[in-house]
């Protein structure tokens, strides 16, 4: 077993009287693309917002890299090398792809001895993160509000590539998302983990899962109840466990 890079020990998260996490035991090693599955509400996403500091679990700790970060905040998190990729995601509409590959860590040089931003330099490096995931979008003065669902995808993850992430969470990346373009998402997973950066995948399709995960984590009602590595699941297993093998027996 190589390296673990994340732990998550023991990890449990309320709403109110609503057990989102209970007790949830979950780990990631150097290199591995890791899918979380679930059915809707079973805690995938409030995990990893535990993870990313979105959340502060009320109990349990989470060690990244040797290191405790529980209850660290969002950029603390984020500076320490874990990436967090939402379906909503959190970039700039009316930014060029250069600008928000630096999203929150901008360039900027001097004119006339005022600082601006050097949009130029940053469109540079992004095409240089960009072609080393070869990713073609035609032109990055181009508004992210102008770019298709998946080139919006692919600029994430360049920004995750480009500031050395060494942890990728993507929840749900291919949902809202056409065949040709989750395809690529996909492609980009690879091209992620041939890198060496470690990535949870939260997805509902099965085929995206079968197609790039190394192991697969099922949780249900807040609690992991599988933990499966390549070579022991098929579809019908993962399902089993997704809607919970006792209940489908007792429907059918
Ligand atoms: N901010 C919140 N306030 C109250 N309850 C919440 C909150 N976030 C999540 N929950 C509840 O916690 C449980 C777990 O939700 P979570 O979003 O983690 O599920 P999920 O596995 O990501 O589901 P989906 O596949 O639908 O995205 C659900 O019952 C949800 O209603
Ligand atoms: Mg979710």
């Amino acid at each position: 077993m190589s390296e673990l890079i994340l732990q998550c020990q023991q990890v449990s998260k309320h709403f109110g009287g609503l057990v989102a996490l209970n007790h949830v035991d979950f780990d990631v090693s150097c290199g591995e693309v890791v899918a979380l599955l679930g059915d809707n509400g079973a805690g995938k996403s409030t995990l990893i917002k535990c993870i990313s500091g979105v959340y502060r679990p009320e109990q349990g700790r989470i060690i990244f890299d040797g290191k405790d970060i529980t209850g660290h905040a969002p950029s603390e998190i984020r500076d320490s090398g874990i990436e967090t990729i939402y379906q909503d995601l959190a970039l700039a509409e009316n930014l060029d792809v250069g600008a928000n590959v630096f999203l929150g860590k901008e360039k900027t040089r001097r004119l006339f001895g005022i600082p601006v931003t050097d949009d130029e330099y940053m469109r540079r490096e992004a095409a240089k993160v960009l072609d080393r995931l070869d990713i073609h979008i035609p032109s990055l003065k181009q508004k992210l509000v102008n770019l298709s669902g998946g080139q919006r995808q692919a600029v994430a993850i360049a920004r995750a590539l480009y500031w050395n992430a060494r942890l990728v969470i993507m929840d749900e990346p291919t949902a809202a998302l056409g065949v040709p373009e989750q395809r690529k998402v996909l492609a980009l997973v690879r091209s992620l983990r041939d890198q060496g950066i470690p990535i949870i995948l939260i997805s509902h399709t099965m085929q995206d899962v079968m197609e790039v995960a190394d192991r697969c984590v099922v949780m249900r009602r807040g609690r992991v109840v599988a933990n499966l590595p390549k070579g022991e699941y098929d579809v019908e297993v993962l399902v089993k466990h997704i809607v919970g093998a006792g209940e489908m027996s007792a429907a059918s």
